[in-house]
């Protein structure tokens, strides 16, 4: 049968994945806006540890990590949002431009705004672009020593080769003076991240599962959430959690005009959080033209944020 839709390459990109033969789906789709939501929520479970800790590293790190850069610099934050996080380091770093970067346009100029207010002194110079394409820094800005900030452990988000490339290209954005701090969540107990992935109230679970209503509203497809489970496990010699939604029972959903089935316990994968040792994180940054500098982690030795200058 042939399809009466053009797909465009969206649809048919998550398409492909549902037909494959070990079923995925890209982790871009946990962040509808209700999903964005259900994420806020994690941030701030007992059981998810790493947005608390790196948020204390910053707070406390501040003046430390100030030592290692140059004031009056421009810092670019890929996928910055709210633009929350860089408010830990602004007063100790002092740079005179803030390049957030984000494929939310409207999102970032809102952000954009509300920082401007509480940092008149900065050049806040916001660009949205989807986050695949290279970030495009101002001629006029180009002269400036250059930092990237990327926090929150989303590197983890990446295959090891993609956060190579990605650590490439922030290594290119940022030139032969400059330098980048990455917040990094390390590997460790099988227990502490089990939990930080499946937590007591389920908000976790409705994160994961809400990436089928996502799917749902973008192929207008039915599948019915209630027929898949979270699951989230370490897989400690991947040094990876894994995360799927397995189908409680065989049955085939519309998707597009066509029929995408499941056997009873199929798994779609949605994600991988990688977790890195400090080692690991050394090598990365040596194989991407970096040097790491500095690591601060809190006392527990939970998470990182490290300063990795161009080498
Ligand atoms: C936003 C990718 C850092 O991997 O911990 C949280 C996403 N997934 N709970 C993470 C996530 C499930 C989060 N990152």
């Amino acid at each position: 049968m042939t399809n009466p839709l053009t797909l465009d390459e969206e649809q048919a990109a998550i398409l492909e994945g549902l037909r494959a033969e070990h079923k995925f789906i890209n982790p871009k789709y946990f962040y509808n806006h209700h999903g964005s939501k259900l994420f806020e929520q994690i941030t701030e479970l007992d059981e998810y540890y790493p947005t608390r800790t790196e948020r204390k590293i910053l707070q406390s790190r501040a003046n430390d990590i100030a030592q290692l850069i140059e004031p009056n610099s421009l810092i670019v934050e890929p996928g910055a949002g709210s633009c929350k996080k860089i408010e830990y380091l602004l007063e100790a770093l002092h740079p005179s431009v803030y390049v957030p970067q984000d494929v939310s346009a409207e999102f970032l100029q809102q952000s954009a705004q509300r920082l401007s207010k509480d940092y008149p002194w900065l050049d806040i110079v916001p660009v949205a672009s989807d986050f695949s394409d290279p970030i495009e820094i101002p001629r006029r800005l180009q002269k400036l020593r250059k930092y990237a900030f990327y926090p929150g452990s989303t590197i983890g988000n990446f295959e090891p080769a993609h956060a190579l490339n990605f650590l490439k290209q922030m290594r290119q954005l940022v030139g032969d003076t400059g330098g980048m701090i990455i917040g990094v969540d390390l590997h460790k107990d099988n227990e502490t991240l089990h939990a930080a992935y499946n937590d007591k109230k389920g908000i976790t679970a409705q994160f994961n599962l809400n990436t089928l209503s996502h799917i749902n509203e973008i192929l207008d497809s039915d599948f019915n959430i209630s027929n898949f489970e979270h699951v989230a496990l370490y897989n400690s010699e991947q040094q990876r959690i894994e995360m799927y939604l397995k189908s409680l029972k065989s049955g085939a959903y519309d998707v597009l005009g066509e029929k995408v089935s499941f056997e009873k316990d199929e798994l779609i994968h949605t994600e991988h959080s990688y977790k890195y040792t400090v080692d690991g994180i050394s090598r990365l940054a040596n194989a991407s033209g970096f040097t790491l500098e500095h690591s601060w982690l809190d006392e527990q030795e939970l998470f990182s944020v490290n300063y990795l200058q161009s080498a």
